[in-house]
Parts: structure tokens; C-alpha cells; sequence
């Protein structure tokens, strides 16, 4: 209605309202124009003389004028025309405010006569204003806990237009939560109401952001806006809930202290205090638990160590409560992982620390061996080093034993480090390592040894009593006791009965502790050049061993020998005469001086020489056979007896010498045949000294032995024929050698035989006189090597 009006009121139109009373007074009735606001200046309002019935003229005569209350000048009248005009553009919102209607009074004031004509200038709205909200922005703060139809007053806009053409409705910018209603004020005035549809969740949408706008009733309506800002009020309607109502972790047993363990977390939907949680062990032992719990960040640390093998798993519950005091719970379920933090342990049972040698199989260690740690970390390995003669057997759960492989040798290691090594499996892997120390008790399984099966310990002959002649030495690879060795003489085979002998027995002495021999007497190697014995070593273990060998005792040469002559004897009791023929040539072999000397070697050596003679240059003798020549044919006037003194010389040092006197008888008529045989004189005399006198010698002994023979079977053949025959052509001129042995390897003869070899001088007992071998001081035995071998099998000894 109100629009309609206003509709009405736009046209250009002078609206004719009311009376036109012509009024000669004050009083009269006013004329009424109206006339839109904002409408240009320069505009007609309306012919003022034709509305009061004044001719045009008359308006400019009378001085009319438009009059107006505060002496501003809105309205402009032409007198000439009598029309009257908007002098400026007229703002109603200016002029009135929200007053309705808009009225501005005015008065013509007319002269000659003076008259007053009363004049209302109505001011019709146009909708020149937006609605406006005074705050752009509202912030309303509504309880979470607000019921669906609670109604909030909001703040309402102002439009400045009066009528159709201020805020008509309000709207809000499309949601879930609210719509807004309009409501009538008593005044005409409209505001606005926000209504809740739908209970608000500040957990869900903590505010919201609504845009209301506010309608004017104008063609086109005008609008304006403002923010509302809905603030959902937290209430503590949520207990803090854990994102996760079970946390399993897994930790190291060995982690350091105040390392991490977890974070749990726990959720509260609420805000402010109710949002905020504290966490805490729920029911913890505190002093028992190893775990702590930020209880602002929830972050669960190590107190304590944590150890495997006394505690596995651990249930840990931790609450969390809200500034209102209501609370969630979860659980954080620790396992604790085994780290190999334990090395092995070798728990030694028994232990013997010396086990006796050559014993079989013996144990030597009972031990056990154990691990804190689990799985492969407890897995235990137990070795010891190859090659030593000992095992290491498993016998019992965790119990090995440690025995010998073999019989051990005490001679071949007396001791033995043996290091038992346990490992574990695990990662690193861990040992343990027990060294024990066995000793190899001996027993005496070693017999002595003398460093060498035999020994030649040669005495000088004539020694002093008590000398020392060497020692002999046997070892004993067993210790102690077993290994202390004393030496003996040991007897030697039972002697053959046939031949009973004296025996050795003061010969030598041993001392028992050092193996030293001592000749007891003088020696004599003349008599005994050699003797063999046994001798013994023995330990003093129980039962004793013992061993043997063999000592061979020379006795070295001394010149303690003068050369004796064998022939001619020097005391026969008639002296031996040579016969030589007269008509015996130069070079004529008398005879021969045998000598021999009882040592050996070059004490034996014998030299002959011609020391005197009755007639000088008649005879000589060669200085190593003895054999005596005629020097020069014989003649007549030489006499008929000689005389001839021969020295027997040895070598030895200093030389003993012997003497003997030659008796030379010249015949005639010595028959021929008895002559030696030319080829046995010797030829010549090689260089070397001592061949020279061995092929003499063996030449010499040969030529006689078959001259001997030779001269056998004459005189044989001429005691058939008649003694006669043989006459005194009988020449023994060479004794009968001895045995040939020649132990002294020197080319000289040696082995002294002697021979009583006499050709009786008196007529009629013609005979040779062959006697025995005999020899004077020596015992036959002691000659040659069979001999001395003989003398050790029947010589028995005196014993330690
Ligand atoms: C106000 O506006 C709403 C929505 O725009 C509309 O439904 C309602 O009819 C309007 N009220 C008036 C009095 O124009
Ligand atoms: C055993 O150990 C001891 C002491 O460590 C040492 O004196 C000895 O020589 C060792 N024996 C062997 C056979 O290694
Ligand atoms: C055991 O012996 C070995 C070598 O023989 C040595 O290296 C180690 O240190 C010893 N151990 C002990 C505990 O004596
Ligand atoms: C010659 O002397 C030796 C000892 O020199 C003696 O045994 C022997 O009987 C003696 N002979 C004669 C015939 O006197």
C-alpha cells in the first residue's frame, strides 16, 4: 500500500492535494506540492499564480517571494512566470530523518496588499539506501550443548529510507545448522532472529561463518551484509580416547637408560582444558616399573635397565584424563628382545692337575658351562685346540669331560696348557676361555742309555794305580728318581769250566754315580794288551730299568822290553860256534841273530850292528835281519876262530839294546850242497824303510823255513845212510821261525818264540835239539787277537 503510494508520488506530476483557499490572512488554507527527494534543481514544482488565481503580472508587481524558515533557499519562484522550482537537489534522509511524512513548509509573502499564502513541500522517499549492518562482523559464541530451536537474537541493519523502502527481510547464507527468521518490531521495524535446527558438535565443526544479508523493500531491493561468527562452546562431553588401544614394542634388553620406548597418544575431541590430556601409568608401581611417562607428550622412557633374563614382557597400562576429569586407558605391551650381553660360564667340576703318563684314557676335567642369554645367544660351543692329545666329550646336559685321547708321554711334553674356549652363537658372538694346566707325573718307562753302545778307553801300560781312565755316561729321559742313574761293572758269562781263569776282578773299579773307571793296578801290555767288560746303568725307579754296553780297554805300548836274542842263547851251556868253509865266497851267510823284543810297535823294532870283531872288514851284518856275511873271499892266512859281538838295538824310546857274542869257527871241506840257496839272499833295499824291512823279514823267514825243511829231510835221509854222511856240514844257520802273526802291523817280527836251537858241538851227538816253543815270562794266552778275545770270556772281574 505504502509502495503504491510512493509509486504515485514518483510521477511527474503535480499533485494537486488539497484546497486552494485564497486566504487574505494567516490563516488560510496551504497549498501542498510534493515532490520526489533527489529530484534535479531546476525543476517545475508547479505554476504557483495559476494555483492561487493571481495573473502573472501581478506576482512581479506585488513582490512576491518564497519565504522559508532558516532562511535557506530550496525552492525558487519566478515571478514572471509564477512558476516555482527546486533551487537544489532535496536528500529527504537530510531533511526529515526517518520522520514521515517529509514536509517542508514554506511561505509566499505578497505586498500591496500583504497577503500570505501558506505552501507544504512534501518530500516522497525513493530508496536512495542499502541496508547496513552497523558491525560487519557478529561473533555469537552458542554452547555445543545448545538444544535444536534455541533462538539468538542478532543485531539489525539500518536502511535510512522510511516506508517499503528500509529492511524488509533477513536472510542467511545457506547451512546445516541455522536459519533466520524476521520478526515485526512494534515500531514497523523488522529484525532478525538466528535459529539452531540441528545440535551443534564443536568436534565436528567448531564454528561457522554465516553471511546474513539484510533486504530492503525497494524495486530492486538493496541488501547488505554482515559475517556472523558462530563459536561452538566446548563442553567436556569426550573422555580422551587412545588412537590405538593396544601398543606393542619390542626393546633391546640392553638399551641405554632414558632410551624411548613409545609414544602413546590419546585423542580428546574437547577443547581447551577438557582437550587437554595427561598421561600417567595407570596402576604403575612406580618404583617397581622401569618405565616412565611424560605425561604431557606421552613418550615412554627407560628407567632402569632392562634385563632378558629376568623379565620378558612387560603390560604396561596408561591412562589419560581430560581438565574434566575423564579419562581413557590403553596398554603398551613391552617385549624385551634378548641381546647377547652374556658371555658363557665355565663352571670347573673337578680338576686333577697331574695324571700320571702311559695311562689310558683318564679324565682329567668335569666342567659345565652355562649361558644367561637365550636362543642362539645361549647356544654354547666348547672346543679346545687341535693337537693336543686330549677330548672334550659332551656328556651331560651342559657338562663336558676332558680326557685324554691317548697314553700321554712325559718325555715328550711334561705339561700342558690346554685353554677351554666357550662361544655362543650369538651376535656378537661371546666366549669365555678357563686355561688349565695339566703336569705329566713320570713313570719310569724310560730305560738309562749310554751315549754309545761301546767305548775303547785306552791305559797306558805301567800305569800308577788308581788311574783314571774314562768315564762313561748313560742318560735317563724319566725324571726324578727314575732318571737318577748309577753305573756298574757287570760280571761277565759264566766262564767255561775248562779253563778257570783269575779273572780281572781288582782290574778296574767304577764309581757308581759318575761313571768314571779307574785302572786298580798297573798294567801290563805285555801281559794283557786288551780286555773287554760290561757295564751296567741303571735307574733307581721302581722297578729299576737298566741298560748295558761294552767297554774295550787297550793297554798302549811302553819300551819297557829289552830285545832278547833268540839266537844264538846266550847262556847255552856250551856257546853255539858257526862253522864257515874256507873256500866260502864273498857275501857268505854265516848265520842269522834272531832277537825279539816282547812290546810292539817301533819299541819292537829291532836293528842289529856289529859292534866288535876279532879281524874287522872280514864280517858284516845287515842292521834289519841280523844276518851275518863273510865280507871278502877267505884266505889262508886268516885265522881259523873268530869272535863277533852283535848289538841288538830296539826303537822304541829311550832304545834298550841287548848284545851277543858270535863264535866263528873256519873249516874246510863244508860241503857245497848245505849252502844257501842264492836266490834266498836278498837283492836289494827298496826305498821305503818299513816295506824294505817286511819284505826282508817274510823273505828271510820264508828262505829259512824251507831251508829248514830242506835240511830236516837231509839230515833224515843222512841218519839212514849213516851220520856219517851228514859230517859237520850241518849249518843250522837260521832258527825256525815262530807263528806268523803280526797284530802290531809295524813289518817287524813280533811274536817271540824261542827256540833252543843247538847243534851239540861234540863229535858223535850230531843231532838238532828242537824243543817246544817256549817263552819265558808271558802266558801264551795273551798272544795275538784270539787270545785277548779269550782272555775277556774267561777273566772275571771284581764288582761295585
Ligand atoms: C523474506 O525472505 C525469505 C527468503 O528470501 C522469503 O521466504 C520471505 O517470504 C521474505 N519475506 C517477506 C515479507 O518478503
Ligand atoms: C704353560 O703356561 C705356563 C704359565 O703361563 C708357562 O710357564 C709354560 O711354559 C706353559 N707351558 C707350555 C707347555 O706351553
Ligand atoms: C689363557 O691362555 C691364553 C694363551 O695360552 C692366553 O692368551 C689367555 O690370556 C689365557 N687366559 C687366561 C684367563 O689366563
Ligand atoms: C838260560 O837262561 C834262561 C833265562 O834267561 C833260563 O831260563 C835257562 O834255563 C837258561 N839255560 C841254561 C842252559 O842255563
Amino acid at each position: 500500500m505504502e509502495t503504491a503510494l510512493a509509486t504515485t508520488l514518483h510521477k511527474r506530476q503535480v499533485i494537486f492535494l488539497a484546497m486552494l483557499l485564497f486566504f487574505w490572512g494567516a490563516g488560510s488554507e496551504a497549498i501542498r506540492y510534493s515532490v520526489p527527494e533527489e529530484t534535479e534543481s531546476g525543476y517545475l514544482v508547479a505554476n504557483l499564480a495559476e494555483d492561487l488565481g493571481l495573473r502573472v503580472g501581478e506576482l512581479a508587481t506585488r513582490g512576491a517571494r518564497i519565504h522559508y524558515k532558516g532562511n535557506k533557499q530550496l525552492l525558487q519562484l519566478d515571478v514572471k512566470t509564477g512558476n516555482l522550482l527546486l533551487h537544489e537537489k532535496l536528500d529527504r534522509e537530510g531533511l526529515c530523518g526517518a520522520t514521515e511524512p517529509c514536509v517542508l513548509h514554506f511561505q509566499l509573502l505578497l505586498e500591496n496588499p500583504v497577503q500570505f499564502f501558506q505552501g507544504d513541500l512534501q518530500l516522497t522517499d525513493i530508496n536512495d539506501h542499502s541496508p547496513e549492518f552497523l558491525e560487519e562482523e557478529m561473533l555469537l559464541k552458542i554452547p555445543e550443548s545448545a538444544q535444536p530451536g534455541t533462538v539468538f537474537p542478532l543485531k539489525i541493519a539500518q536502511d535510512f529510507d522510511v516506508g517499503s523502502n528500509t529492511v524488509q527481510n533477513y536472510t542467511i547464507s545457506p547451512n546445516s545448522h541455522f536459519h533466520v527468521v524476521t520478526h515485526n518490531r512494534g515500531d514497523g521495524r523488522k529484525y532478525p532472529e538466528l535459529v539452531l535446527d540441528k545440535a551443534l558438535d564443536r568436534e565436528d565443526q567448531p564454528e561457522f561463518s554465516l553471511t546474513l544479508m539484510a533486504l530492503d523493500g525497494g524495486v530492486p531491493p538493496s541488501s547488505g551484509t554482515a559475517i556472523i561468527l558462530v563459536e561452538v562452546v566446548d563442553i567436556n562431553d569426550n573422555a580422551p580416547e587412545f588412537l590405538q588401544s593396544l601398543y606393542e614394542v619390542q626393546i633391546p634388553e640392553n638399551s641405554p637408560l632414558n632410551s624411548l620406548v613409545a609414544v602413546v597418544s590419546a585423542r580428546d575431541l574437547d577443547a581447551g582444558t577438557y582437550g587437554s590430556v595427561i598421561y600417567a601409568l595407570f596402576q604403575g608401581n612406580a618404583f617397581t616399573e622401569p618405565f616412565v611417562i611424560d605425561g604431557r607428550t606421552g613418550e615412554i622412557h627407560l628407567k632402569r635397565t632392562l634385563d632378558f633374563e629376568v623379565t620378558r614382557y612387560y603390560n604396561v597400562e596408561i591412562s589419560a584424563t581430560d581438565g574434566g576429569g575423564l579419562s581413557g586407558k590403553c596398554t603398551v605391551a613391552i617385549e624385551v628382545l634378548d641381546v647377547n650381553d652374556n658371555a658363557p660360564e665355565l663352571t670347573m667340576s673337578t680338576l686333577s692337575r697331574s695324571i700320571p703318563e702311559n695311562s689310558p684314557e683318564t679324565v682329567v676335567a668335569i666342567f659345565s658351562v652355562s649361558d644367561a642369554d637365550s636362543g642362539n645367544n645361549g647356544k654354547m660351543v666348547c672346543s679346545i685346540p687341535d693337537k693336543l692329545p686330549f677330548v672334550l666329550k659332551p656328556t651331560f646336559m651342559n657338562f663336558y669331560t676332558l680326557v685324554t685321547e691317548s697314553p700321554l708321554d712325559r718325555e715328550t711334553s711334561a705339561e700342558y696348557n690346554i685353554t677351554i674356549t666357550v662361544t655362543d652363537l650369538g651376535t656378537p658372538r661371546l666366549k669365555t676361555q678357563h686355561n688349565i694346566t695339566v703336569q705329566v707325573s713320570d713313570v719310569n718307562d724310560n730305560a738309562p742309555t749310554f751315549t754309545q753302545t761301546s767305548y775303547t778307553l785306552w791305559v797306558p801300560e805301567n800305569n800308577s794305580p788308581a788311574l783314571y781312565i774314562g768315564t762313561i755316561s748313560a742318560t735317563d729321559r724319566d725324571s726324578g728318581t727314575n732318571a737318577q742313574v748309577t753305573y756298574s761293572l757287570l760280571p761277565p758269562p759264566p766262564p767255561p769250566p775248562r779253563d778257570p781263569h783269575p779273572g780281572f776282578a781288582s782290574l778296574v773299579s767304577i764309581n757308581a754315580d759318575t761313571g768314571q773307571l779307574f785302572a786298580l793296578r798297573a798294567l801290563d801290555y805285555e801281559t794283557l794288551r786288551a780286555f773287554e767288560f760290561r757295564v751296567g746303568a741303571a735307574d733307581r725307579g721302581s722297578p729299576a730299568l737298566s741298560s748295558e754296553a761294552l767297554v774295550r780297554v787297550r793297554v798302549l805300548d811302553a819300551n819297557d822290553n829289552a830285545p832278547f836274542v833268540l839266537y844264538p842263547p846266550h847262556n847255552a851251556s856250551a856257546p853255539c860256534t858257526e862253522l864257515l868253509p874256507r873256500a866260502a865266497d864273498a857275501g857268505y851267510l854265516l848265520t842269522k841273530v834272531v832277537a825279539v823284543d816282547a812290546d810292539a810297535g817301533q819299541n819292537a823294532w829291532l836293528s842289529y850292528q856289529l859292534l866288535k870283531a876279532t879281524e874287522p872288514g872280514l864280517f858284516s851284518v845287515w842292521a834289519h835281519n841280523g844276518e851275518v856275511r863273510t865280507a871278502r873271499p877267505l884266505g889262508e892266512r886268516d885265522a881259523p876262530r873268530h869272535r863277533l859281538l852283535l848289538l841288538v838295538r830296539d826303537n822304541g824310546e829311550p832304545p834298550l839294546s841287548a848284545s851277543v857274542t858270535l863264535h866263528v869257527l873256519l873249516v874246510d871241506g863244508f860241503s857245497q850242497p848245505y849252502l844257501p840257496l842264492p836266490g834266498a839272499a836278498p837283492e836289494r833295499v827298496p826305498a821305503d824303510p818299513l816295506t824294505v824291512h817286511l819284505v826282508v823279514a817274510l823273505a828271510s823267514v820264508s828262505s829259512l823255513f824251507l831251508f829248514s825243511v830242506l835240511l830236516f829231510v837231509a839230515l833224515r835221509l843222512c841218519r839212514r845212510s849213516g851220520p856219517a854222511a851228514l859230517g859237520r856240514g850241518s849249518a843250522p844257520e837260521s832258527p825256525f821261525p815262530g807263528p806268523l802273526g803280526d797284530d802290531s802291523g809295524t813289518g817287524t817280527l813280533s811274536h817271540s818264540y824261542r827256540y833252543e836251537v843247538c847243534l851239540t858241538g861234540g863229535p858223535g851227538t850230531n843231532e838238532f835239539k828242537f824243543l817246544k816253543p817256549l817263552f819265558p815270562n808271558l802266558p801264551p794266552q795273551a798272544f795275538g787277537e784270539e787270545t785277548e778275545a779269550n782272555a775277556i770270556v774267561r777273566n772275571s772281574f771284581g764288582f761295585q
